[in-house]
């Protein structure tokens, strides 16, 4: 991809306040796009914006919350009023609920999920289609390796993530003979503000705590947006990051044993460190 791929096309990010969302708006400025950045956090959003700006991009900074239908629209009708088209979408904004489902007091956090991760998406796409389908551009969908294999304690999220691939995996289909493609990422784990943003049962984010399983080896939040923009560009179906392929083999040759390890490797450790009072439930 060359470093001026993306120079004057007008591209929405969704979730730019934070982590992989702010890193591929900073790159898509480095590159002289103009991008419209939307997240709920507005002072936030106005720092990425001067970031982008000062960098050679041009930003319009559009405070958005994406599991309402109206806003998205707004953000779409703004950008387009702005920059006169659209040619990128990028649905990047995501959180996630970290518990047993049997623990969850009622559902409302559950639908919260997927009314962020899945119809945040679903919003934006649909009025941002018809202003692609005239640009012939690009959908961008950030998953997650939760989207294609199960996860204790996720059901929320691996629900939203999995809902993700079939409603693209669909479109797609349907923008075929449109000229629009459709690029869904599935990073494996990153170093950004998301697992401090994980939230328990009752909706409270668990703080630094989120952070206890980091490591040297994790993927920054740059190299992360590099990866994904590059797929993006080269018009790819899907991008599997970190030990992606190898589940994939597994969960088709061998899904009992791929239960098992997730049951080992995240429940029962979580379990034990949750009895011990480590972390709360
Ligand atoms: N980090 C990882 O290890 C990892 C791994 C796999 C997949 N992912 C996916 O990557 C995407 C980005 O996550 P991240 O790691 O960059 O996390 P992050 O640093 O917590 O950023 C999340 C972004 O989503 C925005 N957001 C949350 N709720 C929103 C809402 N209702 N409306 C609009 N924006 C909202 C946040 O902004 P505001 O709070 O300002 O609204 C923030 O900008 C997510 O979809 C996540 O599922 C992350």
């Amino acid at each position: 991809m060359s470093k001026e791929a993306f120079r004057n096309q007008a591209v929405i990010v969704t979730g730019a306040s934070a982590g992989i969302g702010k890193s591929l708006a900073l790159l898509l400025a480095d590159q002289g796009a103009k991008v419209a950045i939307a997240a709920r956090r507005a002072d936030r959003l106005e720092q990425v914006g001067s970031e982008c700006r000062s960098r050679g991009g041009e930003a319009l900074v559009v405070p958005t919350d994406v599991s309402d239908e109206a806003q998205c629209r707004m953000l779409v009708e703004k950008t387009v009023a702005e920059f006169g088209r659209l040619d990128m979408l990028i649905n990047n904004a995501g959180l996630a609920v970290v518990a047993l489902l049997r623990e969850y007091p009622d559902l409302h956090l559950f639908r919260h999920v997927m009314d962020v991760n899945f119809y945040g998406a679903v919003h934006c796409t649909y009025h941002a289609l018809p202003y692609l389908m005239q640009s012939r551009g690009r959908i961008l969908a950030v998953s997650s390796l939760g989207g294609k294999g199960g996860l204790p304690f996720n059901t929320s999220y691996t629900s939203s993530k999995y809902a993700l691939h079939g409603f693209y995996d669909s479109l797609r289909m349907e923008m075929r003979r449109h000229g629009v493609s459709v690029t869904v990422v599935c990073p494996y784990w990153v170093v950004t503000e998301f697992h401090e943003a994980y939230l328990n049962k009752d909706g409270q984010p668990r703080g630094k705590q989120g952070r206890a399983l980091y490591t040297k080896k994790m993927m920054t939040a740059e190299r992360c947006a590099e990866i994904t923009l590059r797929a993006a560009y080269k018009r790819q179906r899907e991008l599997l990051m970190g030990p992606g392929r190898l589940l994939e083999w597994l969960k088709l040759i061998a899904p009992d044993l791929l239960d098992w390890l997730a049951v080992k490797a995240i429940l029962e450790p979580i379990a034990r460190r949750t009895r011990a009072g480590k972390i709360e439930a």
